[in-house]
């Protein structure tokens, strides 16, 4: 797609005053309903959801998705410029909303909204046409002694785990300190998430007790000490006996 200069970019500006309407139209102010604009540009529909969740104290969603399109004359891209209007309206409504009385008992209006982008996996992936040309295998071989791709964050391990096991994208995350380190709880703890280097028998005895039913580990974490990871399988199975339940224990 080609770049677009400031100037003729917002050529149809629409006005949030018009989105508020075809809102209003289109959903139903009395359920958590879900906005989605597939082409969201600068963000303009955001913005019309927030403001009416402020006027008529609605709880809808919004999803923008709008690819990194580059401008002519910035370095930010259009995407960038949907981020920043979202957080500026955000702004310009808990601002207008400071001070007054909440007479009709609203609660606390959700400004907040969270950034994905599309990547590539954060596991490497086992090329085997490259490892079936005979020089390669061993390259091969020794980019997977560890898997994980070296510049992920925890923040992109934990989404790709979030989705790769099922759960949404709005699911909450919890991060709990535990004897041994620091743990993801998701989904008031349903499943667990554990991103530590350096696992420990108390850690695991601690995830236990917590009764997810999931837990999921980095392989890396145990540090090739096939005892602990034993150990840990044993911990989680004598504990789902225990609760007459099962808990599900996996290594990436
Ligand atoms: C006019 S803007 C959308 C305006 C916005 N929906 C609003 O309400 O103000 C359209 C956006 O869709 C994106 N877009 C257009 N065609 C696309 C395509 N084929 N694939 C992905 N994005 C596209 C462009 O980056 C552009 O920013």
């Amino acid at each position: 797609m080609a770049a677009r200069s400031g100037e003729s970019l917002f050529v149809t500006p629409k006005p949030v005053a018009l989105m508020n309407r075809v809102l209003q139209i289109g959903t139903d102010k009395s359920e958590p309903e879900i906005v989605l604009d597939f082409f969201a540009g600068s963000a303009s529909f955001a913005h019309a959801v927030m403001d009416l969740n402020s006027s008529e104290n609605s709880k809808r969603h919004y999803i923008c998705v709008q690819i990194p399109e580059p401008m002519e004359d910035a370095e930010v891209t259009i995407a960038d410029i949907g981020k920043e209007r979202i957080r500026r309206a955000a702004k310009k409504i808990a601002d207008a909303r400071d001070g007054k009385l909440d007479l009709e008992d609203s609660g606390a209006l959700d400004l907040g909204f969270k950034v994905f982008k599309l990547d590539r996996s954060n596991f490497k992936i086992w090329d085997g046409a490259e490892a079936a040309a005979s020089d390669n295998l061993g390259k091969q071989l020794e980019m997977h002694v560890n898997h994980m791709v070296e510049a992920s964050t925890p923040e992109d391990i934990l989404y790709e785990l979030l989705l790769k096991s099922g759960f949404p994208l709005t699911t909450s995350i919890d991060k709990r300190q535990m004897p041994g380190g620091e743990v993801y709880a998701i989904a008031g703890g349903a499943l667990i998430i554990c991103l530590e280097k350096n696992i420990t028998p108390e850690l695991i005895d601690a995830i236990a007790e917590d009764n997810p039913l999931q837990v999921i580990c980095l392989d890396e974490g145990f540090n090739g000490n096939d005892q602990l990871k034993a150990n840990a399988v044993q911990t989680f199975k004598a504990r789902a006996e225990a609760e007459e339940r099962e808990i599900v224990f996996r290594t990436v």
